[in-house]
């Protein structure tokens, strides 16, 4: 099989316009960015974009670049493209990334590792493909910590994953035993690489949709969204309609912190942090 060509972005912009540029990446490419740099002048990120349709992509980003460089003139915008095989891609994925211990109970493996999970441990298997979702970033970590602890004290019966990457926050939802779960993602990739990890793990109750959610899609004792924060305050309403017993939210940076919790009509009742991120239960 040949490998899948694909064309990376690496972006370099002044921080005031970072937001800007970020979503028009977001809403262009429907895909995740991924954050090298933030500082306070300046933010480095690179986007992913596949060879079929980067042309399309690239110019209606320029488009977006030159309207916000109107705007904001002494801003910096620049971008560097390069060509990749996934191929490539996927072993270095395969060089980095390693087993993680998310606490005594849980721990994540990429998918070609041998692992006999110990009496009541879980071991989620990952093969990362090109979705966010392999534990190694802390929103992640956050969030399976969170239901970790929750789990025993509600035993919810569904959930809801709102931009579901892997499919590793659905799939260790499955794991803890919940039985009905609908995860959701944007990213046809996403959508493909958790389908993948469901059958990796094992797992066969969690409907996979591609889509985001811009409406009520019924009622589940617990929503969990991994979002960044300029994503989760448009849906903030729905996310917390669609939680009958709780809300977690993570992708959260700590200084934004008072800004979600203004949004959700709830009382948060916990706070998880590593380093500069946030989750926060509701
Ligand atoms: C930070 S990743 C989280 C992945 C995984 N749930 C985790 O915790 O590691 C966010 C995911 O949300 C998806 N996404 C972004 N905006 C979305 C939206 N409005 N609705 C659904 N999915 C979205 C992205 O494609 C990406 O896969």
């Amino acid at each position: 099989m040949s490998a899948k060509k694909w064309y990376r972005g690496r972006w370099k912009v002044s921080a005031n316009v970072a937001s800007l540029v970020i979503e028009a990446v977001h809403i262009i490419s429907k895909r995740g960015i991924e954050i090298k740099k933030e500082e306070e002048r300046e933010c480095e990120f690179s986007s992913y974009h596949p060879a079929a349709s980067w042309a399309k992509e690239k110019v209606a980003l320029e488009t977006q670049v030159a309207l916000i460089l109107s705007l904001f003139p002494e801003a910096k915008v620049e971008c560097q493209w390069e060509e990749f095989l996934e191929e490539n891609w996927q072993e270095n994925w395969r060089k980095y990334f390693r087993p993680i211990r998310v606490s005594p109970k849980l721990i994540i493996l990429p998918a070609w590792e041998k692992y006999e999970p110990k009496k009541g441990e879980i071991a989620l298997f990952i093969e990362p493909a090109t979705a966010f979702g392999t534990g190694t970033h802390e929103t992640t970590r956050l969030c399976l910590k969170a239901m970790e602890r929750f789990f025993p004290l509600e035993h919810p019966q569904s959930l809801l994953d709102v931009g579901t990457g892997t499919g590793i926050l659905a799939i260790y939802g499955a794991k803890l035993g919940i039985k009905k779960i609908v995860a959701v993602d944007t990213d046809p990739l996403a959508i493909e690489a958790a389908q993948k990890n469901c059958q990796l793990n094992k797992v066969e109750n969690i409907k996979l949709i591609e889509d985001s959610v811009t409406k009520n899609i019924g009622s589940f004792d617990w929503v969990v969204a991994n979002l960044e924060t300029r994503i989760i305050l448009p849906i903030a309403e729905i996310l917390t309609s669609c939680a009958c017993k709780t809300l977690i939210l993570s992708g959260i940076l700590t200084k934004e912190i008072e800004e979600i919790k203004s949004k959700i009509k709830r009382s948060c009742r916990e706070v998880f942090t590593e380093g500069e991120w946030a989750c926060l239960v509701f």
